[in-house]
């Protein structure tokens, strides 16, 4: 019978890569700490409508990368496409928005059936901030710094960069898109079918289309900068001038737009050229009008997401993991003679109860001396202890062997093994 393989796109992430993202979660999360943000877990499945709703249905998210289904009940759901839905959803369900400041993160597999390629999976994990209840550009300010301090202390500063974009506020947003709409019937005939259904469900979109003569016709059309209203303009350049008076450089990108509909006024996302076409590492910006979209008491909110398989990537492509986030086994304990696992298990028990920061293999399953002690040197350990029998009197001594540098062997009674290892291993207790 035929193997059964992961589903496309659905990455396995094999013991010697989970350092790697260890070492990405824990940097994440000492510096959310560092800003005062607090974790928040919510399902991976959810109702449909809550994403219909929130990313907008005309998105590609929505109409083509959801993973939907009904389940026994009857009910629609839909494995997550991202975060923000299910965050506002949960926070204001437990009574956290409604006057009140929240700041929040999250980590977690997300879903979109897209076509796989490097970069783009059909699982995948994200970071993600979500601060709510903060209307000033300050705080849009602090999640872009949050990310970049992350950058910072991945050592990837000098290579990503950061596009910002004003994409005004939802009342500016529909005067532009009936004069875009406008636009779009009178130039129907150059467009491509897509763009033409889009014309009116979701003008804006057709902003990013691939077709070049889509493009050509987009020629002349409206431009959102001249339908933003006072307002947003001034909540854009104090933006830009906090982001400069913190050292975060910035490029404004007149057409970043981001592919989900709740977003108003800040968008911005960081970009790499070092990893193909799927540069996009981080997207993220305001969206004041979705709490209250989805039902909540309005509450303004800002926030971002980055994509963890493109961050480890690149870390691994430039060379930025520190060696020493591989996991490292200590001791391995060769254990030879049936007759003596019950010694095995106890001292090994002792020993990890009085040094619980080192790692500790017992071999299981017997064997003879010569291969246990191939698995020892396999298994990257800086020292053997080795339980072997003369006689079928109890075991009194074991032997302490190097396997990485060259010290002695040395046998020591059993009772003095932790006292030895502590020395050889340099732990002060
Ligand atoms: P997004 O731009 O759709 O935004 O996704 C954020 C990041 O997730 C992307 O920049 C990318 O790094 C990663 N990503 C997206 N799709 C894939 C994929 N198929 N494979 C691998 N990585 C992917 C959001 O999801 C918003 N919820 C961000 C946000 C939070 N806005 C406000 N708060």
């Amino acid at each position: 019978m035929a193997k059964l393989q992961a589903i496309r796109g659905m990455n396995d992430i094999l013991p010697d890569q989970t350092p790697n993202w260890q070492y990405v979660e824990k940097c994440f999360q000492a510096v959310v700490r560092r800003y005062g943000y607090r974790e928040i877990r919510f399902p991976i499945l959810e109702q449909t409508q809550l994403f219909k709703r929130s990313i907008g249905e005309v998105t590609d998210i929505v109409e083509k990368e959801m993973y939907s289904f009904d389940d026994r009940n009857g009910d629609n759901l839909s494995l997550r496409p991202e975060g923000t839905a299910g965050c506002v959803r949960a926070a204001d369900q437990h009574g956290l928005l409604f006057n009140q400041q929240q700041r929040l993160w999250y980590q977690g597999p997300m879903f979109r059936h897209e076509r796989p390629q490097k970069g783009r999976y059909r699982q995948f994990q994200q970071f993600g901030v979500e601060a709510f209840g903060m209307a000033g550009p300050d705080i849009d300010a602090e999640v872009i710094q949050l990310s970049a301090s992350l950058w910072q202390d991945l050592g990837l500063e000098n290579y990503l960069t950061l596009e910002i974009n004003n994409i005004g506020t939802a009342e500016d947003r529909k005067r532009y898109a009936a004069a875009l709409t406008a636009f779009l019937v009178f130039h129907a005939e150059e467009l491509d079918d897509d763009a033409r259904n889009r014309s009116h469900s979701n003008p804006m979109r057709v902003l990013d289309s691939k077709n070049p003569d889509v493009q050509e016709a987009l020629k002349g059309a409206p431009a959102l900068v001249d339908y933003v209203s006072d307002e947003s303009v001034i909540h854009y350049s104090e933006l830009k001038s906090l982001l400069t008076q913190v050292g975060v450089e910035f490029t404004e990108s007149p057409r970043l737009v981001r592919g989900l509909d709740y977003y108003n006024n800040c968008v911005f996302e960081w970009t790499t050229d070092s990893l193909g076409a799927q540069g996009t590492v981080c997207g993220g910006g305001r969206y004041d009008g979705l709490v209250e979209q989805l039902g909540g008491k309005p509450t303004v909110a800002a926030g971002f997401a980055m994509g963890v398989e493109r961050l480890v990537l690149m870390l691994d492509s430039l060379g930025k993991i520190p060696e020493a986030t591989a996991q490292v086994i200590d001791v391995y304990m060769v254990v030879v003679g049936g007759q003596l696992a019950g010694s095995a298990v106890l001292l090994a028990k002792q020993l990890r109860q009085r040094f619980p920061e080192i790692g500790l293999i017992t071999h299981c399953g017997g064997g003879k001396y010569s291969n246990q002690m191939k698995r020892a040197f396999n298994s990257g350990a800086r020292l053997a202890i080795v339980l072997e029998a003369e006689s079928e009197q109890p075991l009194e001594t074991v032997k302490i062997r190097h396997l990485i540098d060259s010290g002695d062997s040395v046998s020591v009674e059993i009772a003095n093994c932790g006292d030895k290892l502590a020395e050889i291993l340099g732990i002060s207790e």
